[in-house]
């Protein structure tokens, strides 16, 4: 679905912010791309880009996050919940290689989903800690 970018969403880390507003955008372009009628393959293709920025969003947040000295329990919690979102984007391009006539329709809800849960409440938090770190405090 659509998803409107608001100012609601950002954690108060510019960098981050800057991708996550890309990141919707590519999945608003995605979302007019894709389809009940495209085709599997097809949009395994047009995912590429998405899942490189991803993953590149991933790794520097990541990265941001070590760097301020967000503490071990939230970083790692934190980096999980990353490496369960490759573990369910393996599991769709399994389905898109099957050529499962559902996957798009339902990779696109998971997609929009996922992405803003998990910006509002776990990178809100990253954000928060991140923040703090940089100020000297700690709660
Ligand atoms: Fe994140």
């Amino acid at each position: 679905m659509y998803i409107e970018w608001k100012d609601v969403y950002c954690i108060g880390v510019p960098r981050i912010d800057e991708q996550h507003a890309q990141l919707i955008k590519m999945l608003n372009d995605l979302y007019q791309k894709i389809g009940p009628e495209s085709s599997p393959g097809n949009t395994w293709e047009l995912l590429n880009g998405f899942n490189r920025y991803a993953e590149t969003h991933f790794i520097c947040e990541e990265r941001i996050a070590v760097d301020a000295g967000v503490p071990l329990g939230e970083l790692n919690l934190h980096k999980q919940e990353h490496e369960d979102y490759r573990e369910r984007m393996r599991t769709f391009q399994h389905a898109f290689s099957e050529n499962d006539k559902n996957a798009p329709i339902q990779l696109m809800a998971f997609l929009s989903n996922w992405w803003l849960s998990h910006i509002l409440i776990r990178d809100m938090e990253l954000g928060r800690l991140v923040r703090n770190a940089q100020q000297g405090t700690n709660g």
